[in-house]
């Protein structure tokens, strides 16, 4: 019998693709993915628990579908409904203590099991919480049958290498919700992407919470490093594009810094997060670098790769920032000059170091500081816009734009290019005159006769 299920997903990249396996794992049980819960069979809310009242917002969500769940047992359906991702593993059984409609609970590390969690949900007819680390046999039961048939609707896809951080940053939850480290095994990724590439993708987007700290496994038993990954990855013909995030300043190895210059591949687009430019603070962080250091890292990637462009986060009002202390990110914004970046005030995590700390800064004084980062940080985006206007760049082609004739792509720095072009252009890389910078996109020219190439930047 057909079922339907309805997966809504907060938070980063990897939640994205995470949610992405639960269907396929549903899929052989006769689950087709829905994109309202109104009348879905099985709800999944697929969780974050990295910032803001995370939790809070969880269970307000949880009592609107619970509402849904009594209207549609009323009408004689019935709704499951499920918790996964980071709030899951860290709340466990509060969940369905608080919350008697919440089915299933779950981490990261276990939707592979999901199948058989319904089931034990069925024959029961309780609530099955599964909140145990086991990244290494998520993977091997992933890659036995839903990982080989990933499902992708588009020409870009997220694709997990690493998981989990052993790096204990003093703000962050996730190597409590993520877990250790862990990296998948060459051979494993190598077959998901070409999967990816026969149903049409072109760009991947090598996911980790530390990508970089990537060390699998590869076939002649040693440890390859993500610089060497990417090259094997771009041997797939079909992959002409490859990303990666999130990465740390600590782990920029010289085989990835290498491949930077040498493998037109890889995109000359980095996020970098350096989250406060004070070295008291960084410390505070457990970052376990400097602004030094970091500055350092981007002269070596900017001599391999001069048209690289960076991204980075920031947080404001770390527990005892002083003014002086942010004017010094402020400092490190200007001398890096970013293309874009994510900021967000300091949010204390239960459970994490920082939380604990007595210096936490007033919410209005966090408030004004996010402001004039973002100020300082919006107008370097706008300037790095402008100075793509008049350049010719290559541009993926994703999708069709709103009107007839037009199609919108992405250029190497991630930006939306609007183009008049015909609908067959689609999956291919063309190439682009920037015409005009938009709120959200650039507009661009099609010049079929110009030859392909990043321009400097
Ligand atoms: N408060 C605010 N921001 C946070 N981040 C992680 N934890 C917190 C927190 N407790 C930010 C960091 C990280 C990004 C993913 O989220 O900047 O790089
Ligand atoms: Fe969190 Fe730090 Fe690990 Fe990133 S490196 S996931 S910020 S602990």
């Amino acid at each position: 019998m057909s079922k339907s299920v309805y997966v809504k997903t907060y938070g980063c990249q990897m939640n994205v693709y995470d949610s992405q396996r639960m269907q396929d794992v549903l899929a052989p049980l006769g689950y087709a993915p829905t994109d309202s819960a109104e009348n879905a069979d099985l709800v999944i809310l697929n969780t974050c628990h990295i910032r803001e009242k995370a939790v809070e917002k969880v269970y307000s969500e949880l009592g609107r579908y619970r509402d849904l769940k009594v209207e549609r047992a009323a009408l004689g359906h019935e709704m499951k409904i499920a918790v996964a991702g980071c709030v899951g593993q860290a709340e466990g059984e509060e969940i369905t203590r608080r919350m008697k409609s919440v089915d299933l609970v779950f981490g990261p590390q276990t939707y592979h099991r999901l199948p058989e969690l319904l089931k034990q949900n069925e024959t029961s007819g309780k609530a099955v919480i599964e909140t145990e680390f086991s990244v290494a046999d998520k993977f091997v039961g992933l890659a036995q049958e839903q990982v080989r048939h990933p499902t992708s609707r588009s020409v870009t896809a997220f694709l997990t290498i690493q998981e989990g951080c052993d790096k204990f940053c003093t703000f962050c939850v996730v190597p409590y919700t993520r877990g250790a480290e862990f990296s998948r095994p060459v051979v494993q990724i190598v077959e998901e992407a070409k999967k990816l590439a026969d149903q049409g993708v072109r760009e991947l987007t090598l996911l980790g919470q530390n990508v970089n700290a990537y060390r699998g496994p590869a076939v002649n038993g040693t440890q390859s490093r993500l610089g060497t990954l990417i090259n094997e990855l771009s041997q797939i013909s079909g992959i002409q594009r490859i990303r990666y995030m999130t990465s740390h300043p600590r782990d920029m190895s010289d085989d990835l810094i290498e491949a930077h210059g040498s493998n037109p591949k890889l995109m000359p687009y980095l996020h970098l997060p350096i989250q406060s430019g004070s070295n008291r603070v960084l410390k505070a962080m457990n970052r376990g670098h400097t602004t030094e250091y970091y500055m350092k890292i981007i002269e070596r990637l900017r001599s391999a790769c001069p048209n690289i462009a960076l991204t980075s986060d920031f947080i404001v009002g770390f527990p005892g920032e002083t003014d002086a202390e942010f004017d010094e990110t402020l400092d490190i914004i200007r001398a890096v000059n970013y293309a874009s970046a994510f900021s967000f005030k300091y949010s204390p995590r239960p459970g994490t170091p920082a939380a604990e700390n007595r210096r936490q800064i007033p919410e209005d004084v966090k408030s004004e500081r996010l402001a004039r980062l973002q100020n300082l940080v919006g107008a370097q985006q706008s300037a790095f816009n402008q100075t793509c206007v008049g350049l010719t760049l290559p541009v993926l082609i994703e999708k069709p734009g709103r009107q007839e004739g037009q199609m919108i792509g992405r250029s190497p720095y991630l930006q939306s290019v609007h183009l008049d072009i015909q609908s067959d252009a689609l999956a291919q890389i063309v190439s682009a005159k920037i015409l005009a910078v938009g709120p959200n996109s650039l507009s661009g020219q099609y010049t079929p006769e110009t030859q392909q190439g990043v321009a400097s930047i």
